[in-house]
């Protein structure tokens, strides 16, 4: 860094002054250039930080010409819906179409055990969804939106340049959302992608510049396909969507309460699809585990297990199994990645 420091400084004799509200005033000129005034642009929202904060941006610069959506597929967690589209409304103002696709999803994923397959009708699902919404939208405005919000960040246009001498060419596609699983291809529409030149933390700087509350600045990533790649195996078995969601939600909220939610990269809990003898109260019981699994992590390439204190986990531990009926055992995954990835499918 010190090299680079005098590099930069001393030899180039480059300036520091590059400021966060500077960019977000560039940012919203280039949109307000390019879209013209009678041009329509849609986004989807995941509920995480990219696309919020890149659908508050384009907000502030086109207003209500900004038509996003929030598919709740069913696959989300503890009240996710009603949270996220709380903030969306009352504290961003955000113009936000909550589609519920819940039966949708689920029905398709019925009986289906394989990872894999699971993500495959998870990403179909969110392009059809996606493609209704773009079509009863062309019906209230009469007109065919032009452009897309991406949440695009730097590491990812880095990643689509081909490394020197590859012989490839660059060729900028649209990035396949991991929630909306690529897009419909006859939707031909122009990219907005304000976050193109920022790094994470610096998506997080501009999200506080333009009030994204802290609650969504900080929160831990959550994948694409949500809870299904977290309910090993059939997630419409049993209600172990329901079960998952509550566990899930005494874990991390036993973990925000002891301020360690942002020293945790992620923190999450894991339907287990066996039954284990357990003895509650004065009962034998036959009930499901569950796993749990904190990490810390830079980037989610690599991580490390988090090491709890004992005290916490047997608070944890006796919370769970005194208030989620159907959980009688609760394992923790102290498995780093490598050789594990984060998620258990
Ligand atoms: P893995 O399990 O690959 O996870 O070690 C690394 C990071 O990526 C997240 N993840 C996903 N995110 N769609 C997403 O949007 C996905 O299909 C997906 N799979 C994993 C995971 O939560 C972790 O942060």
């Amino acid at each position: 860094m010190e090299t680079l420091h005098c590099f930069l400084f001393d030899v180039c004799g480059i300036k520091a002054d590059w400021k966060m509200q500077d960019v977000l005033d560039e940012e919203i000129k280039t949109i307000q250039n390019m879209v013209g005034p009678d041009e329509h642009v849609i986004c989807a929202l995941s509920g995480g930080v990219d696309s919020t904060v890149a659908a508050t941006l384009v907000h502030k610069a086109i207003g209500d010409r900004l038509h996003c959506v929030f598919v709740d597929n069913g696959l989300l967690r503890y009240k996710e819906r009603e949270r996220v589209m709380s903030t969306f409304e009352s504290d961003l103002h955000l113009p936000v179409t909550c589609v519920d696709a819940s039966e949708q999803f689920l029905s398709k994923l019925k009986g289906i055990k394989d990872p894999e397959q699971k993500r495959k009708i998870i990403g179909r699902e969110f392009i059809a969804v996606f493609d209704d919404f773009a079509h009863e939208l062309e019906q209230m405005i009469g007109k065919r939106p032009e452009y897309l919000v991406q949440g695009t960040l730097y590491p990812d246009v880095i990643e689509s340049c081909p490394p020197p001498g590859s012989g490839r060419t660059h060729s900028h596609t649209i990035k396949s959302h991991h929630n909306v699983g690529g897009l419909p291809k006859d939707m031909k529409l122009k990219l907005i992608e304000p976050l193109k030149l920022l790094f994470k933390d610096e998506v997080r700087k501009l999200g506080s510049i333009l009030n994204v509350p802290d609650s969504f600045l900080k929160r831990h990533p959550f994948p694409g396909p949500g809870l299904a790649v977290r309910v090993l195996g059939d997630v419409t078995e049993g209600n172990a969507l329901e079960v998952l969601r509550q566990v899930d939600e005494i874990f991390v909220q036993a973990i925000k309460d002891a301020g360690l939610y942002d020293i945790i990269w992620q923190a999450f809990a894991v339907f287990l699809p066996v039954q284990t003898v357990g003895v509650q109260g004065d009962q034998r019981t036959h009930s499901n585990a569950v796993a749990l699994r904190a990490i810390t992590s830079e980037d989610g390439m690599t991580a490390d297990w988090y090491y709890f204190q004992h005290e916490f986990l047997v608070d944890v531990v006796n919370k769970i199994c005194n208030n989620v009926r159907g959980i009688n055992r609760v394992c923790q995954d102290i498995t780093s990645k490598p050789p594990a990835t984060v998620e258990w499918e």
